[in-house]
This record gives C-alpha cells, sequence and structure tokens, in this order.
C-alpha cells in the first residue's frame, strides 16, 4: 500500500533520516523499531506531510504522494496519531472527536461517533468530560478516537504506549489488533518491542536514521536489537511464533 525508498529527512541542517526505504502492506501492523533520537517519529512527521522530504519517493498503491502536504494526504487517508497523545485538554471528548472529521468531504459524522464509541466504551462514557481531565490511557484512546474519524486507510501510531501502565498498554494494543482485524493498514512507531512485535506482521528496526535490519516478526525477533531490548528478561518472553 505504502511505499518508501531513499527517503532522507533532515531538522534545519541536520540530517536525521538516511536513505530509509521500506514497505507498508495492506491490513497489516507494520513496525518501525528503534531506541530515541532513532528517526522514528521524523518519519512519520514526513508521512503526514509535515516535515519535508530531502530525498527519495512515497508512494501510495502506485502513485506518487512525495511533498503532498497533510491536508491532502488526510484526504488519501493517511491520518497520524501523534506522539504525546496532543488531545486538545480544554474540549470535551465529544468535541475532540469531531474535530478529527474536519477534513473529511462527507460530514455524516454521527454513525461515525457510535463506531468510534463502540470501541472505546470509556470514552462514551465521558463525552462531555474536557480531554484534560483524563487520564493518560483514556487520552491516548481519545487520541487514536479522534484519528479514527478522518477515516483513514493507513493509520500513523506514534508510540501509543509511552508513559502507560501495563494494563493500559495492553488495553491499547487490543484496540489496535482489533483495528486490524476490522481492515485498518497500520504503521506503528514503538519502544516497547515486545508490545510492538505481539501484532506486528513485519518491520523494521532504525538506528541513527537508517535502517540495520528488517523482515517478519520472527525475524525481528532474532536481530541484535531486540535481544538487546530483552536485556534481563527471560528468554521464553522472545516472540519465536513467525505468524506474529
Ligand atoms: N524539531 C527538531 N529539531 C531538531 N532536531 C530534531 C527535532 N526533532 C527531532 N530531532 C532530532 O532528530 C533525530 C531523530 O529524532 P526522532 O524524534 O525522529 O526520534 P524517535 O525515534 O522518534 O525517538 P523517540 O523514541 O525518543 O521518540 C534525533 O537526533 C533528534 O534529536
Ligand atoms: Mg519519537
Amino acid at each position: 500500500m505504502l511505499s518508501v525508498s531513499g527517503l532522507t529527512l533532515s531538522h534545519g541542517a541536520a540530517v536525521a533520516v538516511r536513505d530509509v526505504s521500506f514497505e507498508v502492506r495492506e491490513h497489516e501492523v507494520t513496525v518501525l523499531l528503534g531506541a530515541n533520537g532513532a528517526g522514528k517519529t521524523t518519519i512519520m512527521m514526513a508521512l503526514s506531510g509535515l516535515l519535508p522530504v530531502r530525498a527519495g519517493d512515497i508512494r501510495l498503491d502506485g502513485h506518487r504522494i512525495t511533498g503532498a502536504g497533510n491536508d491532502r494526504l488526510v484526504g488519501l487517508g493517511i491520518v497520524q496519531v501523534p506522539q504525546g497523545r496532543q488531545v486538545f485538554p480544554g474540549m470535551t471528548v465529544r468535541e475532540n472527536l469531531e474535530l478529527g472529521a474536519f477534513l473529511r468531504r462527507d460530514r455524516n459524522v454521527g454513525t461515525d461517533l457510535d463506531r468510534i464509541f463502540a470501541h472505546f466504551p470509556k470514552l462514551a462514557e465521558r463525552t462531555g468530560q474536557t480531554a484534560g481531565t483524563l487520564s493518560g490511557g483514556e487520552q491516548q484512546m481519545l487520541a487514536i478516537g479522534r484519528a479514527l474519524m478522518g477515516k483513514p486507510r493507513l493509520l500513523l501510531l506514534d508510540e501509543p504506549s509511552l508513559g502507560l501502565a501495563p494494563v493500559i498498554v495492553d488495553a491499547v494494543y487490543d484496540i489496535v489488533a482489533e483495528l486490524v482485524r476490522d481492515g485498518l493498514t497500520i504503521l506503528l512507531a514503538e519502544q516497547n518491542v515486545a508490545k510492538a512485535l505481539s501484532v506486528a506482521a513485519r518491520g523494521f528496526v532504525l538506528e541513527n536514521g537508517t535502517v540495520i535490519a528488517s523482515g517478519s516478526g520472527a525475524e525481528l525477533a532474532a536481530t541484535d536489537f531486540v535481544h538487546r531490548a530483552y536485556l534481563g528478561s527471560s528468554d521464553d518472553d522472545l516472540p519465536h511464533d513467525a505468524e506474529r
């Protein structure tokens, strides 16, 4: 569905991502693993049209979308859930969700709100509550719900587990799995290797802005990067299953 080749990105004069190539296949989770500062968010920003592309090519279904702006990309069905959630704290849950539909041509928002609330029953109980008073987990759910209101084909999900308690991370990932079962395609950036590999069909590992490994979940599980991430935990925690 999405094909990225030779992507090079910079912040000012500093090159943050160099010659990165990868594919995102339809109806799968593709994961972008990497430590702090590896370049995951930088790639997500470029794929959302929020950071200019220095070099390389981005294609959606074979059509070149390199350099397209955020509005156009949202219109094409590429919607990002930014790192750190970024809900509008002074607005209610419902208002935050309605904002997610802002760029849509059809304004048949009511039925979509119901669909979102079916995924996130906690939000349904809190439609009139201001977003700033939600828990971290609820804010992450709201950020995902807002993106879903944009009717994405491809959801860019940047570190959804960041700063959340393990039980809440599990709840977020249950929803990720549910969304993919329903037909969504997801590009996920994560430092939480175990959770990411529990839902990802394939992915790649980024180090200092370049891809150092790529493959199926099982192939990634065999890389040094993933082994290092599991240091201190038992080997039994390592995903071995090729289906992951
Ligand atoms: N706005 C910015 N201005 C200048 N440099 C930046 C900016 N944002 C990121 N960088 C730099 O670009 C590199 C990649 O950062 P990026 O945020 O993409 O990493 P990341 O993989 O998302 O890390 P994390 O897991 O901590 O979110 C880092 O060296 C970072 O310092
Ligand atoms: Mg990041």
